[in-house]
């Protein structure tokens, strides 16, 4: 279970969250969704640990995690979440496979040759095998969007954030994200999406509409 009590989140004075409340359970898809520049990547972030909150708790499997303490974070991060950004946040210069392969780079319980060995029956799956050693400046917009996916699966993290993971998707490709994350969900997952396509709604067990600074199910 994944909870976030009471969060209030500012940019310098602007309010973005006020004593907003947010709860996953095992095995669930939930929506973020609301209106451009409402905060749904924000709170991404903060379950992220990527960016900290003003107050609040935040909690997983009842252990209280604080995002201030980088040390703590970053290994929570790192073990526990695949994140698929907004920018889908690649290395250009790298190739695809060392893109997909680099959470493996901070975590012990994967080397390098188990990490290569998935990414590539996960880029066989999300048909990326013949881009494997192409630099990800030389591929497209859906190829782009399929890497991070595969890159946020790598190490099987039992939570998984997708921002907006199908803006460049083809028909094909969203089909196979969706059961993807149907899948991933069924598995015991925790799977959150921000997005404002409505067509994620089908495969959604709950859904927070982001307005007036709270998470509103
Ligand atoms: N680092 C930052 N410093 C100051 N303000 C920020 C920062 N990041 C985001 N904001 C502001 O916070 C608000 C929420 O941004 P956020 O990116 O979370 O929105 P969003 O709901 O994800 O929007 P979109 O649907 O367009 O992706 C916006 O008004 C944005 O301008
Ligand atoms: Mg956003």
């Amino acid at each position: 279970m994944l909870s976030l009590k009471d969060i209030t989140k500012k940019y310098k004075d602007k309010v973005i969250f006020q004593n907003a409340d947010f709860e996953a359970t095992t095995g669930e898809i939930v929506l973020l969704m609301g209106q451009s520049g409402i905060g749904k990547s924000t709170f991404l972030d903060i379950i992220a640990g990527i960016k900290s909150f003003d107050s609040g708790k935040y909690y997983y499997q009842n252990q209280e995690i604080f995002p201030k303490n980088d040390e703590q974070m970053s290994a929570f991060r790192n073990q526990t979440i695949g994140y698929i950004l907004q920018d889908f946040a690649l290395i250009d210069d790298y190739s695809v496979l060392e893109n997909i392969i680099l959470p493996s780079f901070y975590n012990a319980a994967m080397d390098t040759e188990a990490a290569k060995e998935r990414a590539r029956y996960l880029s066989d799956k999300f048909d990326l095998t013949e881009i494997l050693h192409s630099k990800v400046k030389n591929i497209s917009g859906g190829q782009k969007q399929r890497v991070a996916i595969v890159r946020s699966l790598i190490l099987d993290p039992p939570i998984i954030l997708a921002d907006e993971p199908t803006t460049n998707l083809d028909a094909k490709n969203f089909d196979f994200v969706m059961e993807t994350f149907k899948e991933a969900a069924h598995k015991g997952k925790i799977i959150i999406i921000a997005t404002h396509d409505e067509r994620i709604l089908n495969i959604a067990d709950k859904v927070y509409q982001v307005e007036n600074y709270k998470l509103i199910v």
